[in-house]
């Protein structure tokens, strides 16, 4: 596993639509790998190919609502799509391609997501709050979407650190 360089705002290849992966080979095998790799020593919670500068469907998850005692896990996802929505939720975001910058974003608080793992079977799994945050995060840069579009205001460094924003 290898740490690849992540792509920032600046990068056009950012703002490209992803094509779907057809193709389950060791070449994605090794993407796949090296995406977690990077997510882990970048302590983030999503990775998006695009942003290690593959312009395909692929991004990996960290499941983050474990229980207690439990691990942390990381989820790999090819060619996801998002195939149920419920309810809202209105809170900061970040992105590991827009460092040091979080604005406020409305998701939806519970989504279900239909992917194939790195074989090509397909999978339904389904994330809540900060996870469901996260899908949406991610699949939105397979669009070539970056958080800030969807932003209704970016936050201040002393915001952030308070958690001191208006909700709505
Ligand atoms: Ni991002």
């Amino acid at each position: 596993m290898a740490r690849r360089n992540i792509l920032t705002k600046e990068d056009p290849a950012l703002y490209k639509k992803c094509r779907p992966v057809t193709e389950f080979n060791p070449r994605l095998h090794q993407l796949l790998d090296d995406m977690k790799e990077t997510l882990s020593q970048e302590n983030g919670v999503g990775l998006a190919a695009p942003q290690v500068g593959v312009l395909r469907r692929v991004v990996i998850v960290l499941e983050t609502n474990v229980p207690e005692g439990e691990e942390e896990y990381m989820i790999e996802l090819v060619n996801p799509e998002i195939i149920e929505s419920s309810g809202e939720q209105f809170g900061a975001e970040g992105c590991l391609s827009v460092p040091e910058e979080y604005g406020l974003v409305r998701r939806p608080m519970h989504v279900k997501v239909r992917a194939q793992d790195r074989n090509g079977e397909s999978f339904e799994v389904e994330g809540e709050g900060l996870t469901a945050r996260c899908f949406c995060h991610e699949i939105d840069h397979l669009e070539g979407i970056i958080f800030t579009s969807k932003c209704e205001r970016m936050l201040t460094k002393e915001e952030l650190e308070s958690g001191d924003f208006e909700e709505e």
